[in-house]
């Protein structure tokens, strides 16, 4: 090796090092990965190609002008994974904590420019202690450098988020203008501001976990999508739901070889739905029985429980599934259901994820805790969703469709595409007891007669019939039969052409 070529290798190694090989012991101590050990993981092997390895701050401030680390606290590039390609920023905690200086965020807006401009994916793995607080406005200006492209690019690339240490200030806002956000537990926190600033103005007394742990996240505030283990466990299971992801809002869904015949037949399904129409069963058996080799990626699988939403296969493609949960009260949409479908129904009309949705709702859930928590507000969201999407939508009613629940779960009238139902349907504006005693308030006599009549409008209405005499539900099928009557129906939509109207952008209520 000639002179030049070494020291190159040696300026190498020595960006390589981030901020040393103590600062690296701690942060293995404390259960955390290496920004460059975490971008090995995500990627394919020997696929990195870094960017600016040598870039440094030019503050002067506090003596920064004698600190000075190549790389500046965040190792940017591209790679590929299962051979695909996406951009990727992993802040290095080694380095000034993973803070951003305004060369720190000149480097990720790189890459964001990049990814954006060549239609491809890109990762944020935050390690860090928000804006650099040696260079004071030049950092928040980065920051807001930073904002400014992730709104420009949502809804053209799938942006997705890693938390993967403490993240504070400048490092929660990016992460929620994204498409996902995954959380570690024990080793990860978000929070505007942290546990001291909140005991000095508020004169609480939390723990950072307490205040903006994985447990808080993806149960409570819903800010972040999902929770993992450890690294290397949150990095494979990146790996595998950006395999369900299309590179760009221009690419269409990505398709992958499967084994699974689209025409398989699941007799158990016959069964799925209990005699007793008050009996929960578990929709989430359905989902694994419709997708590809059982194969699906659930987003927010703890937080409101009582909706499923996540990405699965059907002959190889992509397809958005939304559906609700019986086991969890009844079904019901609430406000945080209705959010949780609304986002992910907009994700995937983004990006041209086909929808399939299971319907089985009693309606929306009453009470004051959900009008004054805004309801009308929240409700309206996913009604909005659905009714804007022009992404395919199939829809299959297993059992209640109720009120304006019916509507909202992409029904016929909300420009459904397929809309099936099973032979155990029941389509109406409430349950049979509360119809029975509004409409007959006055004239009900005793226990038989209530019996009869409630008897009488099950018979009338609480089945797929009436709807599809009118020719909202397309037609009713046979449960064990629905993997490949929905398989089929997407296949023949891979041609569909929707558009609404030409506006500068909706105004969802927000
Ligand atoms: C410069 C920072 C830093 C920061 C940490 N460091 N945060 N350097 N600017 N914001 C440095 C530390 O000096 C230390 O350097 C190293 O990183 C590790 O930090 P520790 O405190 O030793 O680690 P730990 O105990 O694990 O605590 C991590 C932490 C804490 C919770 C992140 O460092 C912290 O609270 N930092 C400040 C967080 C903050 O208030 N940031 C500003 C937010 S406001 P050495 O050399 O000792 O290794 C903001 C505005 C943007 O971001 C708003 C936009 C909307």
């Amino acid at each position: 090796m000639n002179d030049i070529n070494r020291m190159l290798e040696e300026r190498r190694q020595v960006a390589r090092q981030g901020g040393g090989e103590k600062r690296i012991e701690a942060q293995h101590a404390r259960g955390k990965l290496t920004a460059r050990e975490r971008i090995d993981l995500l990627l394919d092997p020997g696929s990195f190609e870094e960017i600016d390895m040598f870039v440094e701050h030019d503050c002067h401030e506090f003596g920064m002008e004698e600190r000075k680390i190549p790389g500046d606290g965040v190792v940017t590039g591209w790679g590929t994974v299962n051979g695909r390609p996406i951009y990727v920023y992993a802040k290095d905690f080694t380095v000034f904590g993973g803070s951003l200086s305004r060369a720190h965020s000149r480097k990720i807006n790189k890459v964001q420019d990049m990814a954006l401009r060549n239609g491809t994916p890109i990762i944020g793995i935050l390690d860090a202690g928000g804006a650099r607080i040696q260079e004071g406005v030049d950092a928040l200006g980065g920051y807001a450098e930073v904002f400014q492209r992730n709104t420009l690019a949502s809804g053209v690339i799938p942006q997705i988020t890693m938390i993967m240490g403490p993240c504070a200030g400048g490092d929660v806002y990016s992460p929620a203008i994204t498409d996902f956000v995954f959380m570690i537990r024990n080793t990860s926190y978000m929070f505007v501001t942290g546990p001291d600033v909140v005991k000095t103005v508020t004169n609480e007394e939390v723990t950072a976990e307490e205040l903006g742990g994985a447990k808080v996240h993806t149960t409570r505030s819903s800010v972040a999508d999902g929770a993992f283990d450890n690294d290397v466990e949150a990095l494979n299971q990146l790996r595998r739901l950006i395999d369900f992801l299309p590179l760009s809002n221009r690419t269409g869904v990505p398709e992958r070889p499967t084994f699974d015949l689209r025409d398989r037949v699941e007799p158990s399904l016959d069964t799925l739905v209990p005699e007793n129409a008050n009996m929960p069963y578990d929709m989430g058996e359905l989902v694994l029985k419709m997708v590809d080799e059982g194969d699906f990626f659930e987003i927010q699988p703890d937080f409101a429980k009582n909706i499923i939403v996540g990405f699965g296969r059907m002959e190889g493609r992509t397809v958005g599934f939304v559906a609700n949960q019986p086991m969890v009260l009844a079904g019901v949409l609430d406000s945080d259901a209705s959010r949780k479908a609304a986002r992910f129904v907009r994700f995937c009309d983004c990006f041209d994820i086909p929808i399939v949705t299971l319907v089985d709702v009693p309606g929306f859930l009453p009470g004051t805790a959900q009008e004054y928590g805004g309801l009308i507000k929240h409700g309206a969201k996913l009604l909005f969703a659905y009714a804007e999407a022009t992404v395919p939508k199939i829809t299959v009613i297993t059992r209640k469709a109720y009120g304006g629940a019916y509507d909202v779960m992409a029904s016929k009238h909300l420009r459904g595409d397929v809309n099936y139902a099973w032979p155990t349907a029941e389509i109406a504006v409430m349950g049979a007891k509360g119809a029975v005693e509004i409409i007959f308030r006055n004239a009900l006599g005793d226990d038989e007669e209530i019996e009869r009549r409630t008897k009488e409008y099950e018979e009338k209405f609480l089945n797929p019939f009436v709807a599809a005499e009118r020719g909202y539900i397309d037609e009713v099928i046979q449960p064990h039969n629905t993997r490949r009557r929905v398989a089929r129906a997407l296949a023949l939509l891979r041609g569909k052409k929707l558009e609404n109207p030409w506006k500068k952008h909706d105004n969802i209520p927000l």
